[in-house]
């Protein structure tokens, strides 16, 4: 039985993991990817919208990019992770420019695909591994989204394990607690990858060889950043292993990896101490939450991102740092 084609809208703030995520995705047969938003997280979604477009020329690959919200839901932007994911969001890696994004925000060109894919044979589905600005703002313009999409898939949120960005919360809430508590109660069919699950599944330095030992600008790029998303994961967790946050809710949004899924129902905390945490009330909606995910995860990842095809073209050096 063949697998059918999933529509799917990814909104992302590139990042070492949604490269890894992105590349990922462009390998599954049965996803076919028909729009990207970009929103600040990782870096501001100006450059997060660039890395997109870099990753997709390396990849000869053509896909619509739209910058979406700069700063979140009555906020402002906090100046992203360069700890993390380097100056740039990838790592401090140079890569030759691509296409430059569409000119529909975000959001806009999110709405417009779910319309029209509502009114085809197959649903939108969304997979979210940013901040949720663009979501809350393109539920303002269609409060109707939720019934338009198909499943919307986020990397966020620490349900029962500890936070990233503090003891409670997660970077993605955390950034826009106000958008993750808008779409978590608007009626999405909703399942989200939460630090819980993404923490048990991790590339090292093994991985980064590999990449970078396939030789290609692409590669040799992801290996580069690896590499450097490994060190800052070794400075916290003394393990020189790196979470797959992004890719792990991708694999789970294709359908490749078998998640384990305890419903339970959420609220955010928006503001005080707790500011972007993700916990279980009574009164919250029903959030199907992964929990664990087959230990091939890492392995189908790995082997996608090796495998997808490349152009050769570019000027990323060997080493695939800044040139
Ligand atoms: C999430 O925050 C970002 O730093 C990562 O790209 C991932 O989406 C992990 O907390
Ligand atoms: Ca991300």
């Amino acid at each position: 039985m063949t697998t059918p084609t999933v529509p799917l809208f990814l909104d992302c703030d590139t990042g070492v993991d949604d490269a890894l995520a992105l590349t990922y995705l462009l390998d599954v047969p049965h996803v076919d990817l028909v729009g990207i938003g970009t929103v600040s997280g990782n870096t501001d979604a100006a450059t997060a919208a660039v890395n997109t477009a870099a990753l997709l020329a390396l990849c000869g690959r053509t896909v619509p990019v739209a910058v979406g919200a700069h700063d979140p839901i009555g906020g402002s932007y906090g100046g992203g992770a360069p700890h993390v994911h380097g100056a740039n969001g990838i790592g401090g890696v140079d890569l030759p420019p691509g296409v430059a994004a569409a000119e529909d925000p975000a959001a806009e060109l999110l709405v417009r695909l779910a319309r029209d894919h509502a009114a085809g044979d197959r649903k939108l589905d969304v997979l979210a591994i940013g901040p949720l600005t663009n979501l809350a703002v393109a539920l303002e313009a269609e409060p109707r989204l939720p019934e338009l999409v198909g499943t919307l898939t986020i990397m966020g949120g620490a349900v029962w394990d500890a936070g990233n960005v503090s003891p409670t919360a997660e970077a993605n809430v955390h950034n826009d607690a106000e958008a993750a508590r808008r779409v978590l109660r608007a009626g999405f069919d909703l399942v989200l990858v939460p630090l819980d699950v993404t923490r048990q599944h991790r590339f090292d330095d093994a991985d980064a060889d590999r990449f970078t030992a396939a030789g290609d600008p692409l590669r040799l790029a992801l290996g580069t950043m690896l590499r450097s998303y490994v060190d800052f994961y070794e400075s916290v967790d003394h393990v020189r292993r790196a979470p797959l946050h992004d890719p792990l809710a991708a694999a789970v949004a294709a359908g490749e990896v078998e998640p384990t899924v305890r419903t339970t129902p959420l609220d955010v905390v928006v503001g005080g101490a707790e500011h972007g945490r993700t916990v279980p009330a009574a009164d919250g909606p029903a959030v199907r939450v992964v929990v664990t995910a087959d230990d091939r995860a890492a392995d189908v990842i790995r082997e996608r991102i090796l495998h997808v095809g490349t152009v050769s073209s570019g000027s990323v050096g060997r080493d695939g740092v800044g040139r």
